[in-house]
C-alpha cells in the first residue's frame, strides 16, 4: 500500500556570497530532510540560479514572463508544496538576493508552505525573519516556523553543522506543519487563482 505523496520541497540557499556561513546551515536542513519519508527535497542555491535584478517588463502576478531566466526560475519553484528559506541577517534585514527571487514571482508562491531558517550573530537572524514575514504574507505564502541559528553558538566542522538539540527540534517541527499542511494547501491551490 502506498502513502500520501510526499511533500515536494525546496531548501533555498539565499546568501549568494563566496564561503557562505549559509551554506552549511543549508546543508543542514536537507540532510535532515533526506532522512524523512514524508517529504521529498531538492537544494536550491541562488548563487547558483544566478538571476539578475528583476527585469522582467510585465508584473509578475501576470505570469508573462519574457526572460529564460525567469521562466526557469519559475518551473522550479511552480511545482513544489513547500519551500525553506535559508536566510542571512544583513543590516538587521534579509538579504537582497532573496527579495529578489521572491519578486520574480508571484502566482508560484501562492499557498505554499514556507519556513524560515535564519541565522546571524547576537539576534541569530530574527531580524531578517521578521522583515521577510510581510513579503511572504503578499504572496500568500503560508508561514510554519522559524529556526534563528546563532553562528557563534553553533560548531561547524570541515562544512558539516552540528546543532544543538534544540534547533534539530524545531527543525522538526516545522517540517511535521508544513507536511500536515500539505494536502490542505494543494486543494487550496486547486480553486485557482485569486485576486491581488
Ligand atoms: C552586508 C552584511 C551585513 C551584515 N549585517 C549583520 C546584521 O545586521 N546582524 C548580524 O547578526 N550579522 C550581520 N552580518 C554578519 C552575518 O550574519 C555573517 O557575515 C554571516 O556569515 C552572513 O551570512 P552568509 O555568510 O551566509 O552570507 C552582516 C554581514 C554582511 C555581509
Amino acid at each position: 500500500m502506498s502513502g500520501p505523496d510526499p511533500c515536494q520541497l525546496r531548501v533555498i540557499l539565499g546568501s549568494t556570497r563566496p564561503v557562505r556561513a549559509g551554506e552549511p546551515v543549508a546543508r543542514w536542513v536537507f540532510e535532515t530532510i533526506q532522512q524523512r519519508h514524508d517529504v521529498a527535497a531538492e537544494f536550491i542555491d541562488l548563487a547558483e540560479v544566478n538571476l539578475p535584478f528583476l527585469d522582467e517588463p510585465r508584473q509578475p502576478s501576470d505570469g508573462d514572463y519574457q526572460h529564460e531566466h525567469t521562466r526557469r526560475w519559475s518551473a522550479m519553484i511552480e511545482p513544489v508544496d513547500a519551500v525553506i528559506l535559508v536566510i542571512p541577517e544583513y543590516n538587521h534585514s534579509f538579504n537582497a538576493a532573496t527579495k529578489n527571487a521572491l519578486d520574480f514571482l508571484y502566482h508560484e508562491w501562492r499557498y505554499k508552505a514556507v519556513g524560515i531558517v535564519c541565522y546571524g550573530g547576537g539576534a541569530r537572524g530574527t531580524r531578517a525573519a521578521q522583515h521577510l514575514k510581510p513579503v511572504l504574507s503578499a504572496l500568500r505564502m503560508i508561514h510554519v516556523g522559524d529556526v534563528a541559528v546563532g553562528l557563534s553558538e553553533v560548531d561547524v566542522t570541515e562544512g558539516r553543522l552540528e546543532p544543538p538539540a534544540r534547533l534539530q527540534h524545531q527543525l522538526g517541527v516545522l517540517l511535521d506543519e508544513a507536511v500536515r499542511l500539505t494536502p490542505h494547501l494543494r486543494q487550496l491551490r486547486q480553486v485557482g487563482p485569486g485576486g491581488q
